[in-house]
């Protein structure tokens, strides 16, 4: 669908595809189509982030459930909240018969994928409040729902890896300032290790990657009207930047793009050989990571890993002033 000129899709795209190197923000690249290629993505041999975490979350939902006593759970950046149903389970069946219900609020830019996960959990889930909330959580100003119990906040998928490590404590002190002390935090980040198992796992063998990646294209294509703009005529590029500890993103020109976008009324020139910056995702070292949620008033209660040590699932809670 078309976007006008002062669309969040159009000012992204002014602030960022004229910069050196052109960028747009991650959010982009999970439109309807995006999300379902990232849905495919978790189940490839080469992407182990969402089998490890699941592992960690098989083993510990129910400790979670109980130490948190959560009377709602927030998700940020829900996706299809598949893995999030271990924690579902644990709640629902924590719960005291005839006490409070559980409220699930899964928050995600991806209107389409959250009303469809919405109304499934709805319906699997009948002693749960499922309230969907579109929203784009970097925004300024993060509020969460009011409840009468604890609230427990959740990060999973390794998200939290998407942001420049600025933006990281910008966002995690808006979060700690979201919660009130004594609520939750369940944050799920990918671990530093072997580099080529981390770039197989964003430049898999079938394409599904590439795919997304260039999916971005047509966002911009179909969102910006845009003209000579074809995703073929880029190529995903996955390198690990080890400065950064963070995999990195990039669709790189195959010739010379001259695009044209009639919703900015603005033309877009790239030589052959032009690099976009389309993702960043960060992998953690545990102390590092506890010690940055301490800094913003969160400390850790407990760090789990899978059996591989691949991944780490961190539960802060939210101290009396941060
Ligand atoms: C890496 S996926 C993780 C999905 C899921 N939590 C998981 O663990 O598999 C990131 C999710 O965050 C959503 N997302 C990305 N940027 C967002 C933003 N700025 N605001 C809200 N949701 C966002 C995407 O639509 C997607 O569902």
């Amino acid at each position: 669908m078309t976007a006008g000129v002062d669309s969040p899709l159009a000012l992204d795209a002014l602030a960022g595809l004229w910069q050196d190197p052109p960028t747009l923000p991650v959010k982009w690249l999970y439109d309807e189509r995006g999300s379902r290629l990232f849905d495919e993505i978790t189940r490839l041999p080469e992407y182990y982030p969402t089998r490890r975490e699941t592992e960690i979350l098989t083993a510990r939902a129910a400790e979670i459930a109980a130490t948190t006593g959560a009377e709602m759970i927030v998700e940020l950046g829900s996706g299809t909240s598949t893995k999030t149903r271990l924690l579902l389970d644990a709640f629902v069946a924590g719960c005291d018969p005839g006490g409070s219900r559980i409220s699930y609020v899964p928050v995600d830019v991806s209107d389409e994928m959250l009303s469809v996960t919405a109304e499934i959990l709805s319906a699997d889930y009948p002693d749960l409040d499922v309230v969907p909330v579109v929203a784009d959580f970097t925004e300024p100003g993060l509020t969460l729902p009011v409840a009468n119990g604890p609230r427990l906040a959740v990060f999973l998928g390794g998200t939290i890896g998407n942001f420049t490590p600025d933006f990281r404590v910008e966002f995690l002190d808006r979060l700690a300032a979201a919660l009130a002390p004594g609520d939750y935090f369940l944050l799920g980040a990918d671990l530093i290790k072997d580099t080529g198992r981390l770039v197989a796992a964003y430049d898999d063998k079938s394409g599904v990657t590439a795919d997304f990646n260039r999916n971005l294209i047509e966002v911009l294509r179909t969102g910006l009207d845009a003209r000579n703009l074809y995703a073929d005529d880029f190529e995903h590029i996955a390198r690990w930047n080890p400065a950064e500890h963070r995999i990195e993103m990039w669709l790189r020109t195959r010739r010379d793009v001259n695009a044209w976008f009639e919703v900015l009324g603005k033309a877009w020139h790239l030589p052959a050989g032009a690099e976009i910056h389309t993702e960043i995702s960060t992998k953690f070292e545990p102390a590092a990571l506890a010690a940055e949620l301490a800094s913003v008033g969160l400390p850790a209660v407990a760090q789990w890993t899978d059996v591989a040590g691949d991944f780490l699932l961190t539960l802060a809670c939210r101290r009396e002033s941060p």
